[in-house]
Parts: C-alpha cells; sequence; structure tokens
C-alpha cells in the first residue's frame, strides 16, 4: 500500500470515514489536500497529516459548487503540481430531517444526486484534465454495497450510489488509455453518524427495532446480515483505498469492490 510521495485529494476528507482515509494515506506516505463543507477540524487534521511527516493543505469546499471545485483543484496545482489520487468520499444520506420522516421527498432525490453522483462527476472532471496531462491516476469512488440491492428505507440514496458505481465504469473505460484506474469502494455497515440515522428510519418499517436504541439496532443489523459477525470500519475502507491509490493495484480498474462481511449484495 505505497502511496510515498504521492499527492492526494480527498473530498469530505474531515469527517469519519473520509478523515480514516486522509490520515491512511498520509501514514502510506502520501501528501494530502482535504476539501470539506465542514471546516472546523481543519487545524487537527494538518496536525495529523504533518505528524505522519507529510505536506498537508485543506480547501473549503463545496462539491456542488463548480467555483468551489476550480478554486480548490488551481491551489493544489498551484502548490503541488500534479494530483495522483483522487478519493470522491463525501456523500449524504439524504435531506435533512430524513430519518424524522416517513415520506421520501422530491428534496432527497435532488440532494442525494447533485452531491453523491454529480458531486463525483464535478470534481473528477477539474481533476482528470491535470491527470491526464501525467498520464498518471487513481480515482477511488466511496460508494455503496446500497448501489448494488434492493433497499426500502432511501431508493434515492440506493439510486444514488449504483449511479456512483455505473460512473465508476464508465470513467475507467474512458480514462484507461491515459493511464488512470478509476475504482468504487462499497462499505456496508459501519458505525459512523451516517448511520445512526438509519437506525432511526429502521425502526419505521421494522417493529422489531421498537424502543431500541441506534446502536442496537446497529449491533442487530450486523448480527442478522454480516456473515463475519461484525461491523465494518472506517479503518476497513481507508486500507482498500490505499490499496487501489497504490501501484500494487495497478491492474485493477472499473471495479466495485465491497468491504461488507461477506453480505450476499451482488
Ligand atoms: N457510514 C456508513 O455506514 C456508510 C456505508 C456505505 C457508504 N458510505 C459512504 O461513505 C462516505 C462517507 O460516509 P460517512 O459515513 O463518513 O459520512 P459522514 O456524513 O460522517 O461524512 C461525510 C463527509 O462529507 C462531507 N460533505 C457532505 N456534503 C459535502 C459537500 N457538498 N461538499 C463537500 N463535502 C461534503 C461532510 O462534511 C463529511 O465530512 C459517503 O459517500 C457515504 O455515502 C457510508
Amino acid at each position: 500500500m505505497d502511496v510515498t510521495d504521492k499527492i492526494a485529494l480527498v473530498t469530505g476528507g474531515a469527517c469519519s470515514i473520509g478523515r480514516t482515509i486522509t490520515a491512511t494515506l498520509a501514514r502510506q506516505g502520501a501528501h494530502v489536500v482535504v476539501g470539506d463543507i465542514v471546516d472546523n477540524a481543519f487545524e487537527d487534521i494538518k496536525e495529523e497529516i504533518e505528524g505522519y511527516g507529510r505536506q498537508s493543505m485543506t480547501a473549503h469546499l463545496d462539491v456542488t459548487d463548480g467555483n468551489s471545485i476550480q478554486k480548490m483543484v488551481e491551489a493544489v496545482i498551484s502548490r503541488f503540481g500534479r494530483i495522483d489520487i483522487l478519493v470522491n468520499n463525501a456523500g449524504v444520506i439524504a435531506a435533512p430531517g430524513w430519518a424524522d420522516r416517513d415520506d421520501t421527498t422530491e428534496e432527497d432525490w435532488d440532494i442525494t444526486h447533485s452531491i453523491n453522483v454529480k458531486g463525483v462527476a464535478n470534481v473528477s472532471n477539474a481533476v482528470i484534465p491535470h491527470m491526464k496531462e501525467a498520464r498518471y491516476g487513481k480515482i477511488i469512488n466511496i460508494a455503496s454495497v446500497a448501489g448494488k440491492q434492493a433497499t426500502v428505507i432511501n431508493p434515492p440514496y440506493a439510486a444514488s450510489k449504483a449511479g456512483v458505481i455505473s460512473l465508476t465504469r464508465t470513467m475507467a473505460m474512458t480514462l484507461a488509455p491515459y493511464n488512470i484506474n478509476v475504482n468504487a469502494v462499497c462499505p456496508a455497515l459501519l458505525w459512523t453518524p451516517m448511520w445512526e440515522k438509519i437506525a432511526y428510519k429502521w425502526v419505521k418499517v421494522n417493529p422489531e427495532f421498537e424502543g431500541l436504541s441506534a446502536r442496537e439496532i446497529f449491533d442487530k443489523s450486523v448480527a442478522a446480515r454480516v456473515p463475519l459477525q461484525r461491523p465494518q470500519t472506517p479503518e476497513d475502507v481507508a486500507n482498500l483505498v490505499a490499496f487501489l491509490a497504490s501501484d500494487a493495484a495497478r491492474n485493477i480498474t472499473g471495479q466495485a469492490i465491497n468491504v461488507d462481511g461477506g453480505s450476499r449484495t451482488d
């Protein structure tokens, strides 16, 4: 998983899974740029990356805003001259208030597709010309097993992640002549703030979960659905990202790889 002296850009890299991806890439030798709409953890993140002896950079980023993307990419190119690794991690589960609502709204469709799908395309489109010029690049999109299976609680999210997987395959074919690898990582059950919202939604469709805490619902879901009988962690996801970002994975492209403890989703 050697990425020594590569320049990596992680979207949504300030929290949860993205934060662990950032730390893992730095630990494996990359200089890391974190772009996130939430910027209150930037000082801690810089300290962490630099603690591994790597260079750090942070940028306020909204993946739905072309100007903010362009500004960030220009700043990275002006400082480092290239971007070797792009991790499209930024994502949302639904519009605010989703966990408390019974219905799916048009806002849920809009926000999941504009951040989860168009956000991946927008940031990639800004970075790809620089990768093409270098004839080198690794793009890793964080999708979800939700993009491969039916889900009763959140059709917009599942459709958006299916969109990420489809986009990954198309990008991989388009960019192969330029020595750019594009893959998706599909996590399943991780205990993050995102899953806390999911737990409250499950109660609405599954009376068996009535009266349980979000964490108890999560643990029951793991027991029922994961053959390895343990949840996935941000480190599990980050380790696969680091492998795909390294030249050890140079002949892997167009794949959507599950990190799901053996759950049968495809
Ligand atoms: N948590 C899970 O169980 C799980 C499972 C499968 C897939 N995923 C995927 O993993 C990725 C990370 O999920 P997480 O659980 O860490 O979520 P999270 O909500 O904890 O973190 C998401 C990150 O994206 C950032 N972000 C949101 N909107 C943004 C925007 N418009 N522009 C830039 N940054 C933005 C947030 O600030 C945050 O740092 C997401 O793509 C998610 O869909 C998560």
